[in-house]
């Protein structure tokens, strides 16, 4: 199955690299995330990438998103705190950005011109960024401080770098971790055996989840997890790793119970609690 013989994330290298939580913590220890997420049309996307990071060690989390998404979001999410128009604050220079630990964008955004001059306002900072979905288009990246990591399913992949999803079917390692190294960004490539290529050449193949994650929204969810333990980790690598392993972790605890039919994307982050305490 593995057929590029790409060496495994397991769960023994998720014990070794999860961060403790310092009992002297305060939530400046772990960061303000950013989460640019969500639109009229796309709410959801808001909510499940919102629980994702706030389940994921963040210290505090403000989520960008149009005016309307906000009061549906509440409810469920009421930790966070809100930019109303977020994506707009972002792209006009408004929002102050030196104060994030690390940012995500995409879930639920339209691609278009705004959105784009949101994602260059971001990756100009020196923090990690996290681009999804509507974030994803093709761009050249410049060298910065820190990492950029890009979330794309087979399709968004073919999007940005032309190569057709049939060839990159066949070849995903090669694929994967020659873009990361020729784009200078960490590519993690979703699906059944979901690949995380670094830009330094460095690649990993994801042991967990399952088909109840082929349903809509729980990408979202991903991109949440990423930012969350961002926050919370030392070393990004490991947070990006983790992310993707207790993501489809959780997805599993769920099938060793319960039919791969039925999973919803915004029950899988109440799973994280026990899923994560099993490898800490
Ligand atoms: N086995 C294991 N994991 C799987 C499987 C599978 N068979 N199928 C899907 N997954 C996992 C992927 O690895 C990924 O983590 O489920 C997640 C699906 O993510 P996306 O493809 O991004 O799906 P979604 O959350 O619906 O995306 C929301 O953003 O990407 C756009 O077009 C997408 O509009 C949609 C939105
Ligand atoms: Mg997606």
């Amino acid at each position: 199955e593995n057929k590029a013989r790409l060496p495994v994330w397991t769960g023994h290298s998720v014990e070794k690299t999860l961060p403790i939580r310092d009992q002297k913590s305060h939530k400046g220890t772990y960061g303000t995330g950013l989460l640019i997420a969500g639109s009229r049309d796309m709410p959801g996307a808001a909510l499940l990438s919102g629980l994702g990071a706030m389940r994921s060690g963040i210290g505090k989390l403000e989520i960008g998103t149009e005016s309307e998404v906000i009061p549906s979001v509440v409810p469920v999410l009421p930790e966070a705190t809100y930019i109303r128009n977020g994506l707009e604050r972002v792209a006009d220079g408004t929002l102050e950005l030196h104060r994030y630990r690390a940012a995500a964008i995409g879930p639920g955004i339209v691609p278009n011109r705004i959105a784009e001059h949101a994602i260059e306002q971001l990756i100009d900072c020196d923090f990690p960024v996290v681009l999804d979905a509507g974030a994803l288009t093709e761009r050249p990246y410049n060298e910065r401080p820190a990492p950029i990591i890009l979330t794309p399913h087979p399709g968004e992949f073919s999007r940005i770098t032309g190569v057709s999803t049939t060839d990159l079917e066949k070849r995903r390692g090669y694929y994967v971790s020659r873009f990361a190294k020729e784009l200078g960004v960490t590519i993690v490539l979703k699906g059944h055996q979901t690949v995380i290529a670094f830009p330094d050449g460095e690649t990993w193949v994801n042991a967990t989840g399952n088909a109840s994650l082929a349903k809509g929204g729980t990408g979202d969810t991903l991109t949440g997890m990423i930012l969350g333990m961002l926050c919370c980790h030392e070393d990004w690598k490991h947070a990006v790793l983790n992310a993707v392993f207790l993501h489809g972790a959780c997805a599993d605890h769920w099938a060793a119970t319960r039919s791969t039919q039925t999973l919803l994307a915004h029950e899988l982050t109440n799973f994280l609690p026990e899923v994560w305490k099993k490898y800490e």
